[in-house]
C-alpha cells in the first residue's frame, strides 16, 4: 500500500481523546468529530496537485494556484456522514458520493445496500470517509468500487484504524493511501477496535 499516515498532530490527539471517551454524548461527539475531521482533511490533501494561475491583486500581478483535479467526498454510511459536512466547510466545490455497507452481525462481513458516484472517477481526486478501519473489509468493498470506476490512490480518511485492518487495504488495494488519527493495538472477538471508541456509528447518532 502507498501508506499509513498518523496524524500526530496535538488537536488531533486532544479531540481523539474526547471521542474515545465513552462519556462523551452524540452531541459533544458530533462537534468534536467535526473539528478532527477538519484537521485531517488538511493533513491529507497536502499532496494534492496544484497549477500556476495568474491572479490580479488591487496593486499588482500576482502568481497563484489552482487545485488541478476537482475533488469527490465519498463517505460510506453511516458513519461517514458525521464527517462529511465539515470536509464540506473546507472543500465547497467537493462532488460528494455515498457508499452504504453495513458489517453483517454473525458474519461481521460488509454487504452492500446502496451506491451513488459519478460514472467516471479517472480525472478526480477521490476521498472515502469511513471512521473506523476494523477488518478493512467495508473500506477494501469500497475502494475496489472506486478503482472500478477508474478512481487512483484514493484517500481513506480514517478516526480510528486497526493493524489488521491495514494489513488487509494493503493486500487487496495497494493504491490507497490511509490517513488517521490512532493505529489501535488490535480487534476483539466481534471485530471491534481495542481500544477504539465503540460502536461508532451508535455513538454518532444516539441509537
Ligand atoms: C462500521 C464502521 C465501518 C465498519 C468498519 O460500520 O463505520 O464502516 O464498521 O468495519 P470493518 O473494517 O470490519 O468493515 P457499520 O457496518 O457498523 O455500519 P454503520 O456505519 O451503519 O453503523
Ligand atoms: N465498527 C465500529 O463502529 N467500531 C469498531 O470498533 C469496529 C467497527
Amino acid at each position: 500500500m502507498k501508506g499509513v499516515t498518523v496524524i500526530t498532530h496535538p488537536l488531533v490527539q486532544h479531540n481523539l481523546t474526547r471521542l474515545r471517551d465513552k462519556r462523551t454524548a452524540p452531541q459533544e461527539f458530533r462537534r468534536v468529530l467535526s473539528e478532527v475531521a477538519a484537521l485531517m482533511l488538511y493533513e491529507a490533501t497536502r499532496s494534492f496537485a496544484v497549477r500556476p494561475v495568474p491572479v490580479q491583486t488591487p496593486l499588482a500581478p500576482a502568481r497563484g494556484f489552482q487545485l488541478q483535479h476537482e475533488v469527490v467526498l465519498v463517505p460510506i454510511l453511516r458513519a461517514g456522514l458525521g464527517m462529511l459536512d465539515s470536509l464540506l466547510q473546507l472543500l465547497p466545490h467537493a462532488r460528494v458520493g455515498f457508499i452504504g455497507l453495513k458489517r453483517e452481525e454473525k458474519s461481521l462481513r460488509a454487504l452492500f445496500y446502496h451506491k451513488s458516484l459519478p460514472r467516471d472517477l479517472t480525472k478526480f481526486e477521490v476521498i472515502l470517509i469511513d471512521p473506523m478501519l476494523a477488518t478493512g473489509g467495508s473500506a477494501a468493498m469500497a475502494l475496489e468500487g472506486l478503482a472500478g470506476l477508474g478512481a487512483r490512490q484514493v484517500r481513506l480518511l480514517s478516526i480510528v484504524a486497526a493493524p489488521e485492518g491495514v494489513a488487509h487495504l494493503a493486500a487487496v488495494v495497494p493504491d490507497a493511501v490511509i490517513f488517521t488519527a490512532a493505529l489501535d493495538r488490535a480487534l476483539n472477538d466481534r471485530k471491534y477496535i481495542l481500544p477504539g471508541l465503540g460502536d461508532f456509528g451508535d455513538r454518532l447518532f444516539g441509537t
